[in-house]
């Protein structure tokens, strides 16, 4: 769907719906634009609606009104956006696809987003056009992908009517953003039956072609070769054989990859033998969102021609038990020559990114992110909406932390202290592939730690916020799509 920027006017804006945010309202007698224009064109009903309370500008109050022949469009729906001096992007974005969210019921509905000139200073104007683009390309987008009457619809088109200086560069980006939100969260959605290493992959070549990246897809005979034995295990239980994608941005020009993006991708994790319960297993298509999320930002890289070179990585596995499956005891070998004693298959995505990241740090990537469903403790320590960051250097795992900022993302730093590496000596082999129940989330970063060398490397367990249990009204439940965003901005801030 594509996006257009506008300066207005409000009144002569044509489309199905249009959605205009506004702040607390203080009196009847003193509104503020947009509702002063609203009110002019609709002969005074926003002053009416105002004096009987039916709209107080309260964040994420929605009020509706199908009869509006003072204006070019047909409909009209108010958001509130609470005090604008107290506006954080967060706020404004919930507000917003609050908004898009209700009226993507239809199909094939236009809609137009105006917003007021917000004057806070958490929220530049530039930045309110570039979330109302997001929230329109990810407001109309549910998780109901199997059903005959899919409960919402596409918009067909979007409008984001705004004053801001650059408006067409930031609308143009918030699309971009969010349809790579969109890609990750499908990808999330989808059953493992659909999207599994193979399906994942050529997935991948696809947008590598539509967008203008380097793609190549190593197959299991290549993952041989490259001693990959640590992810090769995890396979060996599966029908289904395992793949590694490599995505390729060369917008820095010649040189090392200053950033390589490595995503766990388990497209289903039963487990394997030891296997997990019914409720635990139920949402696992999900394991691959660390590798949906890769995907997803490195579309919007290249899309956003960042001069900078980052590589981006799939470790692709369906984890099942099986005649064949990899057992608790095997020790396995990992590409960089670290040996591993398996005492649960259920730890298989470190054993996955074990060998990935040792690739990426072959690659000659100067810095590392990875992006993981890694581990229940992290849901634990920080529940369902932070995500947790890992860290072998201070600096780089400040700058990952100030760009989830810039992005509107929550992440919180967590320890790396020496005692948690001790919790995964192996008497049998180098190390083992857990650790003792307490910890378990930074027991499993000091694994990832081990095949990273001395890259600066930030890990981040997405566990809790990659995939929502249920509908809220701000945000469809399934796949979110979380961090693609502040991977786009880490980029940025290598430019
Ligand atoms: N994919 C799971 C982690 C997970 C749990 C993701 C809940 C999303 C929601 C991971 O492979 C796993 O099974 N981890 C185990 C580790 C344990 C065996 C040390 C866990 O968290 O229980
Ligand atoms: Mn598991
Ligand atoms: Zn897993």
């Amino acid at each position: 769907m594509d996006i257009n920027a506008t300066n207005g006017p409000l009144a002569q804006t044509e489309a199905d719906w249009l959605i205009v945010g506004y702040g607390t309202i203080d009196s009847a007698e003193s509104l503020s634009t947009p509702l002063l224009e609203l009110d002019t064109a609709l002969d005074g009903a926003i002053h009416r609606l105002a004096t009987s309370g039916d709209i107080t500008g309260k964040l994420g109050e929605t009020h509706l009104l199908a009869d509006v022949p003072g204006l070019s469009a047909s409909r009209l729906l108010l958001v509130g956006l609470g005090t604008t001096s107290e506006l954080t992007s967060r706020k404004l974005e919930k507000a917003l696809v609050t908004a898009t969210r209700r009226i993507s019921k239809k199909t094939s509905v236009s809609v137009a987003i105006s917003l007021p000139g917000l004057s806070c200073d958490a929220v530049s104007d530039e930045d309110a056009a570039n979330l109302a683009a997001i929230a329109i390309q990810v407001g109309c987008v549910g998780q109901g992908l199997y059903r005959a009457k899919p409960a919402r619809h596409a918009f067909s088109t979007g409008t984001v009517i705004s004053s801001a200086q650059a408006s067409d560069a930031a609308v143009n980006r918030g699309s971009i953003l969010g349809q790579a939100i969109n890609l990750t969260r499908e990808l999330v959605n989808r059953t493992a039956m659909e999207v599994y290493p193979e399906t994942f992959a050529d997935r991948a070549a696809a947008a590598a072609t539509e967008f203008g990246l380097e793609c190549e897809i190593l197959d299991e005979n290549r993952l041989q070769q490259e001693r990959m034995g640590s992810l090769l295990a995890v396979a060996q239980g599966s029908v289904k054989p395992p793949r590694v994608v490599v995505l390729k941005h060369n917008g820095g020009g010649d040189g090392a990859p200053a950033l390589a993006i490595c995503g766990k991708g388990v497209t289903f994790d039963s487990g394997g033998l030891s296997l997990k319960s019914n409720e635990g297993m139920k949402t696992m298509k999900c394991d691959m969102a660390g590798a949906a999320t890769m995907l997803g930002a490195m579309t919007a890289i290249a899309r956003l021609n960042l001069p900078v070179n980052v590589i981006g990585l799939a470790g692709l596995v369906e984890n099942m038990p099986d005649g064949n499956s990899f057992k608790l005891g095997d020790v396995l070998t990992a590409r960089n020559g670290t040996t591993i004693e398996v005492l649960n298959t259920d730890a298989e995505g470190r054993l996955v990114l074990a060998d990935v990241l040792a690739y990426a740090v072959d690659l000659g990537a100067e810095r590392l992110i990875d992006l993981a469903t890694l581990t229940g403790a992290c849901v634990v320590a920080l529940g369902e909406e932070v995500t947790g960051t890992f860290s072998n250097c201070p600096d780089w795992s400040q700058a990952v932390g100030q760009a989830a900022e810039r992005a509107g993302e929550l992440a919180w730093p967590m320890p790396m202290h020496d005692l948690f590496g001790d919790l995964i000596k192996s008497d049998v082999a180098d190390i083992k592939n857990v650790g003792p129940r307490w910890g378990g989330a930074v027991t499993a970063a000091k694994f990832l730690e081990r095949f990273v060398d001395s890259t600066p490397w930030v890990h981040l367990d997405i566990a809790g916020p990659s995939f929502a249990s249920s509908n809220k009204p701000h945000r469809e439940g399934g796949g979110t799509g979380c961090m693609v965003r502040t991977l786009v901005a880490a980029a940025e801030s290598l430019a």
